[in-house]
């Protein structure tokens, strides 16, 4: 992947055959990331079919951060609908290339997965919000000045997360707020200049991740539902310093709620 003249759509392709021949499960139809805050979820969603290590994938990076688990399982929902969930994020602040970031989205499709649900533990802008909330991702705003896209690659990204799938989300909880995400490249979190930045352009969610998965995603034509879990507000929100330990704290807090939460919608999907 670190290649330029290898061809990402190649590799995907070669990690999905692996995924099938270490799985024993030829297809998927949805594929799930789970990012801080959402673990418990994957038990929650059905029956595990198998539990790998990413590592044994084509393309996978070594998990960087403890709280990221490295292993992709397949799971079979009650209704038979087959789940990848992707506990092995690569994010673009451990110096990766977008095409290693993205490649699990790449590879998940390449499962045959169309529908691509994208989870992530993030700091909060608006006011009302509190740490340990679940909120709908209702658009995005890329600052990280990369794109796993490559070329003259005009894809369109209107309605990028799904209204059909935010209803879907909205119909399992009513309660659900949704905001734009912002994805900083890190790892450093944003300054309160930064979040005034963040608020004034539109947005309402700061993290690490997702916005360069999302493209990916709809470059390879899947249908998008994003989470955010609020772990901490952000900075010049919150008056406290913001801590990786409150962030790891608060997805722990809230995992067993919000899991539930997830997996009740992936069973609607
Ligand atoms: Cl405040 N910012 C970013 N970029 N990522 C986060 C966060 C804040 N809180 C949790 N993850």
């Amino acid at each position: 992947l670190d290649d330029p003249h290898a061809d990402p759509f190649e590799i995907a392709r070669t990690a999905a055959a692996d995924i099938a021949r270490l799985t024993g499960v030829e297809h998927h139809d949805i594929a799930l990331t789970l990012g801080s805050g959402w673990g418990k979820a994957a038990d929650l969603i059905g029956e595990t079919v198998a539990t790998i290590p990413a590592t044994d994938v084509t393309g996978f990076s070594k998990p960087a951060l403890e709280g990221h688990v490295g292993s992709l399982r397949s799971i079979r929902t009650p209704k038979g609908r087959h789940v990848l969930v992707i506990g092995a994020r690569t994010h673009y602040y451990e110096g990766h290339g977008p095409r290693r970031v993205v490649h699990s989205v790449r590879t998940a499709a390449a499962t045959g997965a169309r529908t691509m649900v994208l989870t992530n533990g993030a700091g909060g802008i608006k006011p009302s919000w509190k740490p340990g909330q679940p909120v709908l991702i209702s658009d995005h705003i890329n600052l990280t000045g990369a794109s796993p896209l490559e070329g003259a690659t005009f894809i369109d990204l209107t309605d990028l997360y799904s209204l059909r799938l935010r209803d879907v989300a909205r119909m399992v909880d009513p309660t659900l707020d949704e905001g734009v995400y912002c994805q900083f490249r890190g790892p450093q979190y944003e300054t309160p200049a930064e979040v005034r930045m963040a608020k004034t352009i539109g947005g309402h969610i700061v993290g690490m991740s997702t916005a360069l998965e999302a493209i990916a995603a709809r470059q390879a034509g899947m249908e998008i539902l994003g989470f955010s879990l609020i772990t901490n507000m952000a900075a010049g929100i919150q008056t406290t310093p913001l801590s990786h330990q409150e962030v790891i704290d608060a997805g722990k807090e809230a995992e067993p709620v919000i899991s539930a939460l997830l997996a009740r919608v992936i069973g609607e999907l």
